[in-house]
């Protein structure tokens, strides 16, 4: 486990080292699958980088990385890599991204790895070891309801086309809570849940990439990750809910709530995210 851990952290540090040495650069920007879906060269660098040193350092591990698709062989061993989570924030100098790194075993998470190079901090986590920001371990938060809770969100590349959808869910813990944040960044949003900064996470639409290593730092800081029914939370899935464990069927029922006020917009849900 040393060494996955080593090698995924030098991995987040080399990454996040070229994302800091290109803040505020100019940069070439190209979209994706949306006009708001965005990616630089930084992003691209990025990837190359960490998929570059993983398949050196692991030549049968397979890696599944944002901006290069799976490279390598079938393997029980595979990363998930996040070259730059929050390009958004990253194109219009808003200090809020990361570089974000997982492997999984079989279908276990077993290393998490999250690494903030505008703040030096560096969220990690190993199956059944804790999780640390920095070197510290760190905890879930206490709030025990919605009442006294701080929540993030983020919206999907779909926003455009789904804004009400997606806004119902705001609206409703809007009203809730002390307040909804959107950060921009889902893999930090994660680590903040994680750390006690933010109470809960939820969000649609989110990519393995996004979800892998910080869902385990949750688990391993001692709160909750499940989909929106409360069940089991599969990275490969549509719907990412995270919280201090506390207030964890408290946003399970919300969720319900909303996706059940408008049975044609459940669904419709269900249409759109199946596709
Ligand atoms: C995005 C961010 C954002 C979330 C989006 C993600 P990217 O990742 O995590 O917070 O709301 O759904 O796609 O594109 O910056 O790597
Ligand atoms: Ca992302
Ligand atoms: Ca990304």
């Amino acid at each position: 486990m040393d060494q996955f851990l080593t090698v995924a952290r030098e991995a987040a540090h080399q990454a996040g080292a070229l994302l800091r040495a290109h803040w505020l650069q100019p940069k070439t920007i190209e979209t994706k699958t949306d006009i708001v879906d965005l990616v630089t060269n930084v992003d691209k660098a990025a990837d190359a980088l960490i998929t570059g040193i993983l398949h050196t350092r692991f030549p049968t591990h397979q890696v599944i990385a944002e901006e290069s698709a799976v490279s390598g062989q079938e393997s029980p061993y595979r990363w998930y890599i996040d070259p730059l989570d929050g390009t958004t924030n990253f194109v219009h100098g808003f200090p809020h991204c990361a570089v974000s790194i997982a492997l999984a075993h079989e279908s276990r998470m077993i290393v998490g790895m999250v690494y903030d190079p505008l703040r030096d901090e560096t969220f990690c986590a190993c199956r059944g070891q804790g999780a640390t920001l920095n070197g510290n371990p760190i905890r879930v938060s206490s709030a025990p309801t919605l009442d006294q809770a701080l929540v993030l969100t983020g919206f999907p590349y779909d926003r455009r086309q789904r804004s009400e959808f997606y806004l119902r869910f705001y609206q409703a813990f809007m009203v809730r809570t002390q307040g909804v944040r959107r950060s921009g960044s889902a893999a930090l949003d994660l680590c903040y849940v994680a750390c006690g900064r933010a109470d809960a996470f939820w969000e649609w639409r989110l990519h393995p990439w996004d979800t892998a290593a910080g869902s385990l730092i949750v688990e391993e800081a001692g709160g909750k990750v499940s989909n929106f029914s409360g069940e089991h939370f599969d990275v490969t899935g549509e719907q990412t809910l995270a919280s201090n464990g506390a207030i964890h069927a408290h946003m399970l029922e919300v969720l319900q709530e909303v996706m059940t006020v408008d049975p044609d917009e459940r669904t419709l849900a269900r249409t759109v995210y199946r596709e």
